[in-house]
């Protein structure tokens, strides 16, 4: 559909066109479900746990039963009603529309009414179940995983082993959930460079050292490295590991196509960029405590400002990629690198 060149000092950024046409959205869309989607942190279910949630476009539930996680469908296997629509702690499913009932495992249980239907109950009675890993207590789901879970995480958990990441804290005040007007790869592409720092983020930019920012590709993610500034908290890495004798003030790792896990010395904060139609986005944001007394410091201090910073400029963008006199652009070769990777990746999935 659209080529980006491999060499950047060459390539034309993405048309406008992707961020506006509804169809190619849609079609970018269907494939999100060959990916891994954060869906929250073991500490928030309970026995019987009911949660429903939607991940692009599809209805599904996590379920909590004899201690173990599951992710089931949510719509019913009579005639497609939608099963759950509040978070619930109960033992079993009931369709509100006539009274099919599933166990938390997606197991059918009863169903009036089907005393005389032939060869019934069946295997596609039951609710379908899809893949769900945890990792450090945050659990992902997908729905037909393309890469398995340990390979899609594997470079976080290489460069991120010196971490205690077990005992990150999860903490509900730092919830956050904005939608913005903008297409959700437009978002992405901010996310991807640090080129706007000194532009857009004033106080972020008294935090790090702009001219030492770096950028690492992976297969599948995209690593920025944030050097803090005199007097700016950095993380104490053992020796050994490659980025000992560094002042990292943050590690900013996006994982595609939509997941931002961004680690300060005080601990994680995870973004899920929920995209909903072509032009509107939900930014989702969780908070996990490593150090409590490091928050509110450094990179990771006013992250409640950088977000509104960003939305501002990306909500922008969205206006100019409705212009008919912008067509595509160039990228920075230095400073534009995670963009285009992400480009490319997204155009050889689109394929
Ligand atoms: S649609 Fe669920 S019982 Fe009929
Ligand atoms: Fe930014």
């Amino acid at each position: 559909m659209v080529e980006i060149d491999l060499d950047i000092t060459r390539a034309k950024t993405l048309p406008s066109k992707f961020y506006i046409d509804s169809q190619i959205f849609q079609s970018t869309i269907s494939k999100f479900k060959s990916n891994w989607t954060f869906v929250g942190h073991t500490s928030q279910f309970d026995e019987n746990s009911i949660f429903p949630i939607t991940i692009n476009q599809e209805q599904l539930i996590i379920t909590k039963s004899d201690g173990e996680f599951r992710c089931i469908s949510n719509v019913c296997t009579h005639r497609g009603m939608i099963l759950q629509t509040e978070e619930e702690c109960k033992k079993t499913l009931i369709c509100p529309y006539h009274g099919r009932t599933f166990s938390l495992d997606g197991r059918l249980k009863n169903m009036p009414g089907f005393e005389n239907a032939v060869d019934f109950p069946s295997e596609n009675d039951n609710l379908p179940i899809f893949d769900l890993e945890i990792w450090n207590d945050l659990i992902f789901v997908s729905q037909d995983p393309e890469l398995s879970f340990s390979d899609w995480i594997k470079d976080v958990n290489e460069r991120m082993s010196f971490l205690d990441l077990g005992k990150m804290a999860y903490d509900s005040s730092r919830e956050r959930y904005y939608t913005i007007n903008a297409n959700w790869a437009l978002y992405v592409d901010n996310y991807l460079e640090g080129f706007h720092i000194p532009f857009v983020h004033k106080d972020l930019n008294n935090a790090l050292e702009y001219n030492q920012y770096e950028t690492e590709l992976f297969e599948t993610s995209v690593l920025q490295i944030g050097i803090a500034q005199e007097g700016v908290p950095y993380f104490d890495i053992p020796e050994g590991h490659q980025d000992s004798g560094k002042k990292i003030a943050a590690y900013y790792w996006w994982l595609y196509p939509n997941l931002m896990l961004n680690f300060y010395p005080w601990g994680l904060s995870l973004n899920l960029v929920k995209p909903i139609t072509v032009d509107t986005t939900e930014i989702c944001y969780s908070g996990f405590i490593l150090d409590k007394e490091l928050l509110g410091k450094g990179a990771g201090g006013d992250l409640d400002k950088v977000e509104l910073e960003d939305q501002f400029i990306v909500e922008s963008c969205h206006l100019g990629m409705k212009s008919s006199s912008y067509k595509r652009g160039r990228y920075s070769p230095t400073m534009e690198k995670g963009v285009h990777h992400f480009h490319r990746i997204l155009t050889d999935n689109n394929d």
